[in-house]
């Protein structure tokens, strides 16, 4: 089986009797929850805690925590107005709307420079970024130290989908998976997912269809609706045998590149041994090139990331092939191709019209219309 992230799969998971009443609270956002939820079960490992200033400066300077380990995106505790001061030493109890999740064991209290850690990170500051609107909202104050949370699946959705990395190890090793795809996304499956899943397939033992369940931006479509589609794709398209469905608790950042690179190491905590990376992974807009985010990989050496990315071009079907493909196996131009914009599609599936065949199978298609 692949070694996590750092050599040791993290646990942080406590019982609600240890932590003790009289605690402070500290407020987390809806993607900080969904990071401790990460984090407590090892998703993000070899992180315990939410970083401190040397791993947040390592990480925004050279994608590296302060040990040296590579860690592309900063995984920070804002601090909220209206909580009371914390300091170092201090002990608090983590809430989200007030409901505990855990505890924070607060190591130091620092500024960040949103604006760099925008230019760093999602390699722009415009406020049209749905990564630099998050930010922009936050305070420049973030609290760091070790965390301890409390698995709190039962009362989450798609609760038996959310595996933890635990569950996902012990999984393939029940099925005799020993290499295996994770595919991460924030959108139905089309055709050209399915492509580069089935493509994929073909060399490994096994896919692991891990949707992003976190926030996501306005526009993207709700994950209730996406799973409805992934269960139904999985059971009409997909040999039971060889996949898994399960959840990725984690916000969208829309960081392109970087965001590649953390959603690579996440899988690998999962127990994946391979990644898929197709255009524009975790883009947004025209903020990064087409391949860029499978070009960071080259940055590193391969065993400093271990799971290995898969990397494909962008993928259609092509009419005259009659089949899918991609400019690497189709000699054809782009009047052969059926390619449809994300708006095209919306504007299709708002006026009741089915998209083609060739770029979403019906029974999807008839989900995202509300039809079925
Ligand atoms: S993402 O934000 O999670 O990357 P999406 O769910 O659309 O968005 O993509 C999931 C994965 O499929 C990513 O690796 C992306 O690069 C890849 N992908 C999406 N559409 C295509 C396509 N037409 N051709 C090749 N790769 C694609």
């Amino acid at each position: 089986m692949i070694e996590p992230h750092g050599g040791r799969l993290v646990d942080l998971h406590i019982t609600p009797d240890s932590i003790p009443a009289d605690l402070p609270s500290v407020s987390l956002d809806s993607r900080e929850a969904g990071d401790l939820e990460m984090m407590g079960s090892g998703a993000l490992s070899p992180l315990t805690g939410f970083m401190c200033a040397d791993d947040y400066t390592g990480v925004l300077e050279c994608m590296r925590l302060a040990g040296g380990l590579v860690f592309s995106l900063p995984v920070t505790l804002s601090r909220k107005a209206g909580d009371p001061e914390v300091v170092p030493g201090d002990v608090a109890a983590l809430r989200r709307n007030g409901a505990l999740l855990g505890l924070i064991r607060v190591r130091e209290v620092y500024r960040r420079d949103r604006v760099r850690e925008a230019e760093m990170t999602l390699l722009t500051s415009d406020p049209a970024h749905p990564g630099v609107e998050y930010l922009n909202g936050l305070s420049d104050t973030c609290i760091g130290g070790d965390v301890e949370c409390l698995d709190l699946r039962e009362s989450r959705p798609f609760r038996e989908y959310r595996l933890t990395p635990a569950e996902t190890r012990a999984l393939f090793q029940d099925k005799g998976w020993k290499t295996v795809v994770a595919f991460q996304t924030r959108n139905p499956v089309h055709r050209a997912h399915e492509y580069l899943q089935k493509c994929a397939l073909e060399m490994v033992d096994g896919l692991l269809l891990h949707p992003l369940v976190g926030d996501t931006k306005a526009g993207d479509i709700p994950a209730e609706t996406r799973m409805r589609c992934y269960t139904r794709l999985l059971e009409d398209y997909f040999p039971a045998n060889r996949t898994a469905l399960s959840v990725f608790p984690a916000a969208m950042r829309y960081a392109g590149p970087r965001e590649a690179v953390f959603h690579a190491i996440a899988r690998k905590n999962y127990g994946c041994t391979h990644f898929i990376v197709g255009r524009d992974h975790a883009g947004v807009g025209n903020y990064y090139g087409t391949y860029d985010a499978q070009a960071i990989f080259d940055s590193f050496d391969p065993a400093e990331i271990g799971i290995t990315p898969l990397k494909f071009e962008h993928s259609f079907f092509c009419r005259t092939c009659g089949n899918m493909a991609t400019s690497r196996t189709c000699p054809h131009d782009s009047a052969h191709h059926v390619f449809l914009s994300g708006t095209r599609v919306r504007e299709m599936l708002a006026s009741g019209e089915l998209p083609p065949a060739e770029f979403t199978r019906p029974e999807v298609a008839r989900i995202l219309m509300g039809a079925d």
